[in-house]
Parts: structure tokens; sequence; C-alpha cells
């Protein structure tokens, strides 16, 4: 094999002690120490990010994995090198996971540039993980490889196929409206995760699996098969076989998270009813390389984007039908007319190669074609007016069509603290078609956005058999949630935009239609509420937490950090 130069394998990058010789010296002695031969150090190093954590189940098939990418990378020359990266289980971390989205970024960047290696497969999957990977990785700058841990199978609750979390949220909704008993819910709490992977519906970690393919960034197919197959084992192992491929080469992630990638990945958000999360994460991405997206761009490609893929929540299948339907290929080839054909991929070759070297179509009935969608249009709505003048977005493939043009009073929450008190009291004064306006659960208000937008509804409304109203937030929502719920109000209430101050009583306009949400209270009346009741900024005196409410950014931003984003702006997403 080719002998290596100073900027590659295990050369590169020498700690500092003032003598290069000395440090490549005592580096290879530490490596020995592990039992590794000379022949093996001069082989291209492949860096695996391992997210294995016991309070991340989503990860549960990490060794597995991480033992097929190492076969994949050896048959191809290659040494792996294993190394632990933050792990982010969605219900495991408080106050909420994307408060720790971008130190688990920071982490992932910054041990791809202290350690030597010349490609890395990151393997992700729970929510939060994928998107964290995506921009450290973007910044750092190196070959990089997505692998996803794959979803979970679905469960059967008396006769009924479920899974997370929809299903969660539905059976959580006929406990609260007291339709099933406690032994019920004890029942199907046992059945709604039936094995390791992600959530098992279209949320935001199958979201941003398919967001990753779609990228350029993962093998084709990658983003499909369920966490416990043998076809999940066998990209694992093509990844790092793949990664080896890319280390030789030189292909950095700039030369395929291009403008025509990030347009093919919003493309793909919206053709598949994907999560509104994932929004937030590709403008974060995206601002690691320089580019902005601009939501009425992305609004107007939602227009002529229909919704294809069955999954819940907006339709009634679940990952393993999707997979089973042929998973990405099948819906790339339906979106074929509307994608950038020619982007680049982490395997060398275009998208469009991809696609025709791949298996042929096969009747299916989980992947629609563009002439009979599940919903007409993307399944994202931006959203403006003077509730939200730097946008909000709203899930309409997930909402009831019979709310999305409504005007209503606003029956207004102040924090998650207030809504715990009151939401279920039979005192609240609130009926069906009044608004639930919920505040303070922004970037910096919870702090970090927490998936609280799904506010429940009011137990006494419940029982009455209501199953939806509008409901209004600066939070965000779990992918997995349904409803007419407006979220990412811009700016939030924290930092005193107006929806600091919607009062009790308001009346407040959605209109998807005309992509509006507005409060109908004068800009005067706004302006005296602002100066009689001032907004506090949040603060903390130290750590993590001073580092995230000084440099968060709003929802339009990512909610990355203002010191992470790329110094330069070179253009913005999708070009309009
Ligand atoms: Fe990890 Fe849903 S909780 S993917």
């Amino acid at each position: 094999m080719t002998k290596q130069d100073d900027s590659t394998g295990m050369r590169k990058g020498l700690v500092n002690y003032g003598d290069a010789g000395f440090s490549l010296f005592l580096r290879k002695a530490f490596i020995k120490g592990a039992g590794l031969t000379d022949n093996a150090l001069e082989r291209p190093v492949i860096g695996i990010a391992d997210t294995g954590s016991g309070y991340n189940p989503c990860h549960g098939n990490m060794p597995q994995l991480i033992e097929a990418v190492q076969r994949g990378i050896m048959l191809a020359g290659g040494l792996p090198v294993r190394f632990p990266t933050i792990s982010i289980g969605e219900s495991f971390a408080t106050p909420t996971s994307m408060y720790l989205r971008n130190l688990m970024s920071m982490d992932t960047e910054e041990m791809l540039r202290a350690q030597p290696m010349d490609a890395v497969v990151l393997i992700g999957g729970c929510d939060k993980t994928v998107p964290a990977q995506l921009m450290g990785a973007a910044s750092a700058g190196l070959p990089a490889i997505q692998l996803i841990t794959g979803s979970m199978l679905t469960g059967s609750h008396r006769g009924e196929t479920v899974g997370a979390c929809t299903d969660c949220r539905r059976y959580w909704g006929k406990f609260r409206a007291e339709e099933i008993d406690q032994q019920e819910i004890d029942d199907v709490n046992n059945q709604l995760v039936a094995s390791v992977g992600t959530c098992s519906v279209m949320g935001t970690a199958s979201t941003m699996a398919c967001i990753a393919e779609a990228l350029g960034m993962t093998v084709p197919g990658c983003a499909s098969p369920p966490a416990v197959t043998s076809a999940r084992m066998r990209v694992a192992e093509h990844t790092g076989t793949v990664a080896v491929q890319m280390a030789k080469s030189g292909l950095t992630i700039d030369k395929i998270l291009t403008e025509k990638a990030f347009e093919n990945a919003m493309r793909v958000l919206l053709a598949i009813g994907g999560s509104t999360n994932a929004i937030v994460h590709l403008t974060a991405i995206a601002g690691r390389l320089g580019f902005e997206v601009d939501l009425k761009a992305l609004d107007r490609m939602g227009r002529e984007t229909p919704v294809l893929v069955d999954l819940k929540p907006s339709g009634a299948h679940y990952m393993e039908h999707f997979h089973a339907a042929g998973g990405m290929t099948t819906l790339l080839r339906e979106l074929k007319p509307l994608l950038h054909l020619d982007a680049l991929t982490v395997t060398g070759r275009t998208l469009g190669e991809e696609l025709e070297s791949a298996s042929p179509p096969f009747q299916q009935d989980v992947i629609r074609t563009r002439e009979n969608p599940i919903y007409p249009q993307g399944g994202i709505a931006v959203l403006q007016g003077n509730l939200a003048p730097g946008g909000a977005i709203i899930k309409q493939s997930a909402a009831d069509p019979k709310l999305m043009e409504h005007e209503g009073r606003a029956v207004v929450f102040e924090g998650l603290q207030d809504l715990a008190e009151r939401i279920d009291s039979d005192a609240l004064d609130v009926k069906a078609d009044d608004i639930l306006v919920l505040k303070n659960i922004g970037p910096k208000g919870a702090p970090g956005m927490p998936e609280a937008g799904y506010i429940p509804l009011p137990r006494k409304l419940a029982r009455q058999g209501v199953k939806d109203m509008v409901r209004i937030s600066d939070g965000r929502m779990s992918g997995t949630a349904f409803g007419t719920i407006v979220l990412h109000v811009t700016p939030e209430s924290a930092v005193g935009g107006p929806f600091a101050h919607v009062r009790n009583g308001d009346r407040i306009r959605l209109s998807v239609k005309q992509r509006e949400i507005s409060l109908l209270v004068s800009d005067e009346e706004l302006a005296r509420r602002a100066r009689e009741q001032p907004v506090q900024v949040p603060t903390a005196d130290r750590g993590y937490r001073k580092l995230f409410l000084t440099t968060v950014t709003q929802a339009d931003k990512g909610v990355d950090f203002d010191f992470l984003a790329a110094p330069e702006i070179k253009g913005t997403v999708p070009r309009a």
C-alpha cells in the first residue's frame, strides 16, 4: 500500500511536544499498547463515533453496528478506531434533549478535529443525535458518513399494531379522557417499544434518517431498515467500506452538503410529512456551511411538493412498512423530477446514478405516486403575521382541516408551570373553539425549546370528546405528534417578541390558506403592554447554561449557538 504522508493516518494532528518525531513515536508506542502492529498503523484511519449509552435504548444495537462497520472498514483496507461522544436519549435528558444538541455537536466537532482520523463514521439515530453529528462534522470538514441506528419494531396491543410514539400520545390522550382504564394503559406501555431502535413512525428520528440519505450523507438504503434486522447490519458494513473509499479519495463533507443537497433534503422533508423539528435542524446544519434557510422559499417549495408517504402521524403505517415498500429508493424515484439528481453522495456517485442502479420498482401501498398523494401539498406550512414577525410553522398534514381557518379567543398559559397547574382544572375558562397559547418554551425560555408545543387538551374538554384545538407556542413539538398546532413562534416570548404580550381574551386568527397567524390587537396596544410589563430575558451565572442562554439563536437560525455558524454567508436555501 502507498506510504502515508504527514497529513494522514496516525501522523495526522500530532500532539504538541515541540518535537514532531517524538510525538509520533509516543503515539505509536501507546496505540501499540492496545495490540496494534505497524502494518495496521500504516492504513487509513477511520474513526467511528460511538453513541451507545444505557440512557439511550434507541441506540441499543450500537455494539452490533460497530462490529459490522469495523468489518467493512477492514475489508476495504482501513483501520477502524472507535471513540465515544455524548449520546442523547430523547426521554432521558432534562430539561429537553434540544438543550444538549449543540453540546453534542461541539463534542463531535472537537473530537473529529483533535484525534487522528482520515474519515469518520457517525452513528446516530435518536432525534437530536443525527443533527448534532452532522452539525459537528460539517464544521470539522473531514470526509464523514452517517450511519443510522434504525427504527424499532412495532408492537401489538389487543390486536392493534402500535409503535412509539404517535400511539403513546394517542393512548395517553384516551387515558386522560377516561376512555381507557389503568390496566389498559399499563398493558399498552409494554407494547409501544417492541425492540431497541428509534421511534417507529415518521417522527424526528425517522425524518432525520430520511433527510441524511437525501442529503447524500449515507449509503443508499440507509434510512429505513429496522434496527434489529440483517439489512441494517449490511448497511453498517457497507458504510465502513465506503468510509475508507472517502478517506482515500478525500471526499470531504463540504462537497456533499451543497445547496443542491439541502434542497433535495427539504423536498424529502415535505414529501414524507416529516417532523417540524427537522426545519430547525436543517437550518443549523446549513448554517455551519454558510447557508441561510429562506422560510418563505421553503413554503413555496411546499406548495408544489405533495406528501407521498403514508406513515403516522400524517398517515397510517410505520417505518418497517416504509422499508418493505422500498424505502428512500421508492420515494426518491417518485420525486425525481423535483430533485437535483446531480448532487454528489458519499459513494462518490450522484443521487441520479444511485437511483439508476437501484432495484426496479414494484407494487406497494405505503409510498404513493405524485398523482395520488396522501396530502396535495408539503406537510409543513410557514406562517407569518404580527404574532410571529420572524415566522412560525404548522404541520398541516397532521392538523384538523376544520381548524386550519379559525379565529378564536386566546387562553394563555405563561409557562410550563402555569400550564401544569391549570390545564386540568374544572375552573379553567375554556371552550372548544378557543385557542390555547403557551409562552416561554422557546430557545431561551424553557430553556432549550422543549417539545411541549403539543399542549394537552384541557381535561374537561377531553372528557366532552374534544379531539383537537388550535394551539400556539414558541416551542417545538415531537415529530410523532398530531393536531392543529402552531410552533416555533419567532421571536420567542422570553426575548420580548409580540408573543410575550398576548393576554387572555385577545382574538387570534389562523389562516393556513393565507399563511397567516395574527393577533387582532393594535400595534399601539402591544407597545403599551410592552412598556407596562417589560420582559426579563433569562440569564444564568455559570456553566453550560450560561453559554446556552448567552449565545443561542432563535428558531429561524436553527437554535444553534451564534459562534458556531460559519463566519460568512454563502447563500440561501432553497434558492427562490
Ligand atoms: Fe429516540 Fe424516539 S425516543 S427516536
